[in-house]
């Protein structure tokens, strides 16, 4: 790649930054699609995230950032301006600069994660789906799923007052899909969906027990490393169909590539 002065500059927040993948991600998209721009990882730690946003807003050929963990929520404040789909999640993944310097933030967790659904031609109309997990991710997803019509939600949490509170925001907004929140029987959904950090390490336990879930059912996974999780393997080993973390990044890059269009 030749980075030069016309050449878009994006970077991606983080604090630890070893885990980022989404700059790779991102930089072997944009130029697939023979687009001239560069995206490196920024480690930015909490307390200078203020500095460090300000300091990007000075930059003229900075075209916008990622932003993930921990700073997807406390950079909302250093924004001029977020997206109706960001204020209701309450989180931020990324930032577009305008021509003029202006931060808009938008999350494109949810869209990312039910385009993917449709591309593999996932049904979510009408479905009875399962999610595992209320944090930023989840929140997302949450919101994805009843956006595309999930006939009921059910949402599962170890910490179940989140389970619940996120249950009720989803439920105000959409009040056509059926939400509650508490423990279920993953046999009884159409779609299982985990959201939770639960199979990013070897040793994990499950997130949830999927015994009697087989063919008929569809189960994802949001964690993109590894590609195959615990849950996933014994899933497809059960006859379900099964999605990955993966294509939910993907699908967010053509979203990222319309947004920052100026
Ligand atoms: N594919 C993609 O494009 C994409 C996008 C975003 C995130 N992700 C992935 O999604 C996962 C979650 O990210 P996040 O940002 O939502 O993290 P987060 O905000 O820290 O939430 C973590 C979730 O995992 C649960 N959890 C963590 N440890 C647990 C344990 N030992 N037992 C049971 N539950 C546990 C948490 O439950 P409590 O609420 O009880 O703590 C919470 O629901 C990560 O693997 C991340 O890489 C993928």
């Amino acid at each position: 790649m030749e980075i030069t002065g016309k050449t878009k500059i994006m970077f991606v927040l983080a604090d630890p930054i070893d885990h980022v993948r989404a700059s790779a991600v991102m930089n072997a998209y944009f130029a697939s699609i023979g687009d001239d721009l560069a995206v490196s990882p920024i480690h930015v730690l909490p307390g200078d995230l203020g500095q460090a946003v300000a300091s990007i807003r000075l930059m003229r050929n900075v075209f916008g950032f990622g932003v993930t963990i921990p700073h997807k929520t406390c950079v909302i404040e250093h924004l001029d301006e977020i997206t109706p789909t960001a204020q209701l999640i309450g989180a931020v993944n990324f930032v577009k600069r305008t021509a003029e310097g202006r931060l808009v933030g938008d999350n494109l967790d949810a869209r990312g994660f039910t385009a993917s659904l449709a591309q593999h031609e996932v049904a979510v109309r009408g479905r009875k789906v399962l999610q595992v997990g209320a944090g930023g991710a989840g929140r997302a997803t949450a919101f994805g799923l009843a956006e595309a019509g999930a006939g009921e939600l059910t949402i599962m949490n170890r910490d179940d007052g989140k389970a619940h509170a996120l249950a009720a925001a989803v439920a105000a907004h959409y009040p056509a899909t059926k939400v509650s929140a508490g423990r279920a029987e993953a046999r009884s959904f159409d779609l299982i969906v985990n959201t939770t950090s639960l199979g990013m390490k070897p040793d994990d336990p499950l997130p949830v027990d999927i015994e009697g879930v087989g063919a008929g059912a569809t189960v994802s996974d949001i964690i993109v490393n590894p590609a195959v999780t615990r849950l996933l393997a014994r899933a497809a080993a059960q006859g379900a169909r099964v999605i990955g973390g993966r294509p939910m990044l993907d699908a967010q890059m053509a979203l990222v590539a319309r947004f920052i269009a100026r």
